[in-house]
């Protein structure tokens, strides 16, 4: 089988953190969501994920019940941490094991580096980079070409500080060689810590098979600062800008933008400055969002069809489906709510758990009241309603049907169904007590 060995329990000191470092977030979800989502995409058949604490909190973060949590009390080091997996290692399992702050990792890297170990059945496969400046990493000591053995920063010899491969720390053994030598490391180091990388050692003078790959450095950079977790973030950003503008999508500034790798989109939409978009979004042809818009798709997908136009302002949020030709505009808040074809919600209004036909205008100002201090209750407006401005729709218990064809009148407080074809007030008359006030002016 093919598994995966995250190692998380490290202390993640320098965030300076309550919060477990491969839990703070990037668009929204946690370092590791971003690892596992990875190794799940290049077909891993088990994901393991060794942690220090908190087993709970891991668990409400990443709400995902295929990830098995193991416990490494103490951060003894890499080896001791990969020692906490090997109650679930078979012999014949090729183990995949990866540090749990490496988020820009690549699944064709990954599925690349199985192919390889599938095709060449080495003892185990590193994943090297080249590095200028490539303190304070692990070096690959190569003798005659080959490796023969990997030295923490620390512990190298003046010679070997110029060496500039580096172990990325991701690997794949074979379980056989993780449950024969696992044992046998010792925290004789600098560091006092049970290195894994002392398992190269121990395959040589064994004779047995060292392989190796290069990745871009990029993709293993490690999140340790807050100013790490800025810099992956913009990278991330980043990748998934460029492909966007590959496919066909405008974005006036890619440094005032700001795309989660859940989004995908069609050609000649056009994204404009100040725009952040989080989770799983999707977007047509054409459509215009911002400036300044903050699109949040978390927990639910949000669905923007062809010729839709969002904002100035706007914020759209979980389970949000705005259909053909649909407008969600200036100072608009919707969340999981329809909006159907050429439909809009030009100004002012907050839409929660509504849907909304075709055709319809909601006026400026309207606001869905959907929460009845207990539970929230859906509104149904059909096609080619008219919602005066300021209208405010009470939902009850089985929802507020508005039926087709109808209007409200502006200002009204709309708390019964209003039937086809009927105009709808909801307000007081106006009284106008003339001369009720002296005309200073004679
Ligand atoms: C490790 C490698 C080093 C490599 C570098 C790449 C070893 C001995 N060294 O060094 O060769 O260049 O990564 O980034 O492996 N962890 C645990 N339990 C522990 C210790 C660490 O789970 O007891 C986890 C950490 O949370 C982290 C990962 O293992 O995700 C790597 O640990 P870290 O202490 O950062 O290793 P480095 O000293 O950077
Ligand atoms: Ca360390």
């Amino acid at each position: 089988m093919r598994k995966g060995v995250i190692l998380a329990a490290g202390v993640g000191k320098r965030m300076k953190s309550e919060t477990p470092k491969v839990l703070h977030k990037i668009f929204g979800f946690p370092i590791l969501f971003y690892i596992i989502k990875t190794l799940k995409d290049s077909n891993l058949d088990k994901i393991y994920a060794v942690i220090s604490d908190k087993i709970e909190l891991f668990k409400n973060e990443l709400n995902d019940d295929s990830i098995n949590f193991l416990i490494q009390k103490v951060p003894l080091g890499t080896g001791d941490a990969v020692k906490c997996s090997l109650s679930e290692i078979e012999d014949d399992d090729e183990v995949l094991i990866l540090p749990g702050d490496t988020p820009l990792i690549k699944k064709e890297t990954i599925i690349k580096m199985f192919d390889k170990f599938e095709k060449v059945k080495p003892d185990v496969l590193l994943l090297t980079s080249i590095l200028e400046n490539p303190s304070p990493y692990g070096r690959i000591v190569r003798k005659d070409g080959k490796i023969y053995e990997i030295k923490e920063d620390k512990d190298l010899e003046d010679d070997e500080k110029l060496i500039k491969e580096i172990n990325t720390s991701v690997y794949i053994f074979s379980g056989k060689i993780l449950k024969k030598y696992l044992s046998k490391i010792d925290n004789k180091n600098a560091q006092k810590e049970y290195y894994l990388t002392d398992i190269i050692k121990f395959i040589n003078l064994d004779d047995g098979k060292i392989e190796s790959d290069f990745v871009d450095f990029e993709e293993v950079i490690g999140i340790n600062t807050r100013k790490d977790l800025s810099n992956v973030f913009k990278i991330m950003n980043k990748r998934k800008i460029d492909e966007l503008m590959d496919n066909g999508v405008t974005i006036l500034d890619p440094d005032l933008t700001y795309i989660s790798p859940f989004v995908t989109s069609k050609k000649d939409t056009e994204i404009f400055p100040g725009v952040y978009i989080e989770g799983e979004v999707h977007f047509g042809e054409n459509c215009k969002v911002g400036p300044f818009v903050k699109i949040s798709a978390l927990d639910e997908v949000v669905i923007v069809e062809d010729n839709v136009k969002i904002g100035p302002f706007a914020s759209i949020r979980d389970g949000t489906k705005l259909m053909k030709g649909s407008k969600a505009k200036t100072f608009v808040e919707i969340k999981k709510s329809t909006v159907g074809e050429n439909s809009a919600v030009p100004h002012l209004s907050y839409i929660g758990d509504a849907t909304i036909g075709k055709n319809v205008n909601i006026g400026a100002g309207t606001i869905t009241c959907n929460f009845d201090g207990k539970k929230k209750n859906p509104t149904i407006i059909e096609d080619d309603v008219f919602i005066g401005s300021d209208s405010i729709l009470v939902a009850k218990e089985g929802g507020l049907f508005i039926k087709k064809g109808s209007y409200t009148g502006a200002g009204s407080v709309i708390t019964e169904d209003v039937p086809p074809y009927t105009l709808a007030l909801g307000r007081a008359r106006q009284i106008n007590k003339e001369g009720r006030l002296k005309n200073d002016n004679g």
